[in-house]
């Protein structure tokens, strides 16, 4: 029997921005229905691996799959076809497009309806005809969390999607991503807080000026105290 390649696999990847290299032979993968955080300082490369994988910054050498196929030469647009989601540092919804329109913008055939997204989120249903722009930041991380499935990723993508938002819509934002994983998506999420993370994801991957400087599972992420310290700062 064939072995099922990860959803996404990151294989010694270099990139960076000019001639500044910010990630060095970067080596992660995802796999099918698989939670995994990625962690690491300020400016370590969190966001600019999230932009190499989506097509945002080119790749100086390695290479990107989803599904087994490299994503080389491919347009963010051709990316996101492929079944991947990106729930963007910035949140970066349309200020002049209403939540409908916001959503509808990125709407593809497939499993995720405007009703779906809306029993998801409620709050967006009733804030469907408002302006993105007039959003509450947490109104808006929930659009962005909805936009990102109407493109109906199997890979969602999750940049620092609950900082700086009030505790309970932090907590409803954990309980949908809770959701999505119960439903069987594969997701890599940047997050800060660890806590969260803990009881969310599979898998642990930290970063430190561009490579990843520990990974495990769980258990191992929690018995390894000085990884946090060392390269976390907490
Ligand atoms: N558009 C850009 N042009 C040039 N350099 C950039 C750009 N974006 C980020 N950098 C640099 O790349 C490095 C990694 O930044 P990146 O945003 O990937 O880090 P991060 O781990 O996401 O940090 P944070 O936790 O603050 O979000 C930093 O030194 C940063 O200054
Ligand atoms: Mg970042």
């Amino acid at each position: 029997m064939a072995i099922e390649a990860p959803i996404l696999e990151v294989d010694r990847v270099s990139a960076g921005y000019g001639r500044g290299t910010i990630l060095f032979d970067l080596s992660l993968a995802v796999r099918r229905g698989e939670v995994v955080a990625l962690l690491g300082r300020n400016g370590m490369g969190k966001t600019t691996l999230g932009r190499a994988i989506t097509g945002g910054v080119k790749l100086t050498s390695g290479e990107i799959r989803i599904d087994g196929r490299s994503i080389a030469g491919l347009k963010p647009y051709q990316i996101a076809r492929c079944g991947l989601g990106l729930v963007p540092e910035g949140r970066l919804i349309c200020g002049g497009l209403t939540v409908r329109e916001n959503l509808a913008a990125s709407a593809v055939r497939g499993a995720w309806t405007l009703e779906g997204i809306y029993d998801l989120f409620p709050r967006l249903r009733e804030r469907a005809d408002h302006a993105g722009g007039a959003l509450s930041g947490g109104e808006q991380q929930m659009l962005a969390i909805g936009r990102a499935l109407m493109t109906n990723p199997r890979l969602l993508l999750l940049d620092e999607a609950t900082e700086g938002l009030a505790p309970v819509i932090r907590q409803q934002i954990w309980a949908v991503l809770a959701r999505l994983k119960k439903g069987g998506l594969s997701i890599l999420i940047v997050d800060r807080n660890l806590r969260a993370l803990r009881s969310f994801a599979d898998r642990f991957v930290v970063l430190s000026k561009g490579r990843v400087a520990w990974e495990g599972d769980a258990a191992a992420f929690d018995a390894d105290t000085r990884t946090l310290e060392t390269y976390l700062g907490v």
